[in-house]
């Protein structure tokens, strides 16, 4: 059993590239995979009653990718939302998302709003989807959001604090507890930076669509063996 309590689960999905080209796949077909992947363990991390869970679908900086793998993702991105997600609305599960709207395709748009509608009643495990997201960019918002609310006089310079800092992010979430990159990559490339400050971190070298729920279960077993001490001293 797990010592340290897991609260919110990170998971950024990556390696559908790899995992393709190195089948002589296109590209496109390991995201196809990674979605199917994506499915399963939505459904094992509601089975495991975590009560949020952040992936990384789409980076801001994602945008510099050939102009045909980018719409091959927005298109996914709408099917997934329109109708293969549709056990989340029935599993109680509250669809959010993080990120910028534009300059997202309004099919895209649509899918998004229609998904959060639909859950937003829901009670269940919070499903934060970062897409069209980036980290530093999450942070240069806030701070706009924050001044205009102090020049509008909402709020004074000296009531700003952590938690006021928290609700002016993308959306209200408690810190990120465990972050898994899968891939190999050791980085965090842009990934809810302000959330994860004191994340523990889990690099496995799978690709993500062999990322299964075994695999899940290993990192989450390996998480309840840190020592998280966030400054202080391991009694
Ligand atoms: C992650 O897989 C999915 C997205 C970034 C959308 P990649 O597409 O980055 O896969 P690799 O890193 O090229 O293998
Ligand atoms: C991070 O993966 C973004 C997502 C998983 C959506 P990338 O593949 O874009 O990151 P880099 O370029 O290797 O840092
Ligand atoms: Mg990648």
């Amino acid at each position: 059993m797990s010592k340290e309590k897991l609260c919110h689960i990170g998971i950024i999905m990556d390696g559908n590239g790899r995992w393709a080209q190195e089948r002589n796949l296109p590209r496109s077909l390991g995201h196809r995979e990674g979605a199917n992947t994506l499915k399963k363990l939505c459904k094992h991390v509601i089975k495991l009653k975590i009560p949020y869970m952040s992936v990384f679908a789409f980076s801001t900086e994602n945008f510099k990718r050939d102009r045909a793998e980018v719409q091959f993702l927005m298109n996914l991105f709408v099917e997934l939302f329109k109708n293969e997600l549709d056990f989340l609305v029935e599993d109680n599960v509250k669809v959010i998302f993080s990120g910028e709207r534009e300059p997202l395709p309004k099919r895209v748009l649509k899918a998004m709003d229609k998904i959060v509608e639909k859950t937003k009643n829901n009670t269940g495990l919070v499903f934060n989807v970062c897409l069209n997201y980036g980290g530093k960019r999450e942070i240069v918002d806030m701070t706009k959001k924050m001044i205009e609310k102090v020049q509008n006089n909402e709020i004074s310079i000296d009531e700003i604090d952590e938690e006021m800092v928290r609700k002016n992010l993308y959306q209200d979430l408690p810190p990120v507890d465990l972050v898994i990159r899968t891939s190999g990559e050791e980085r965090i490339s842009n990934f809810m930076l302000y959330q994860c400050a004191y994340a523990e971190y889990y690099f496995p070298k799978t690709y993500f669509p062999d990322f299964g729920p075994k695999d899940l279960d290993e990192a989450i077993e390996a998480f309840g063996k840190r020592n998280r001490r966030f400054g202080g001293v391991s009694k």
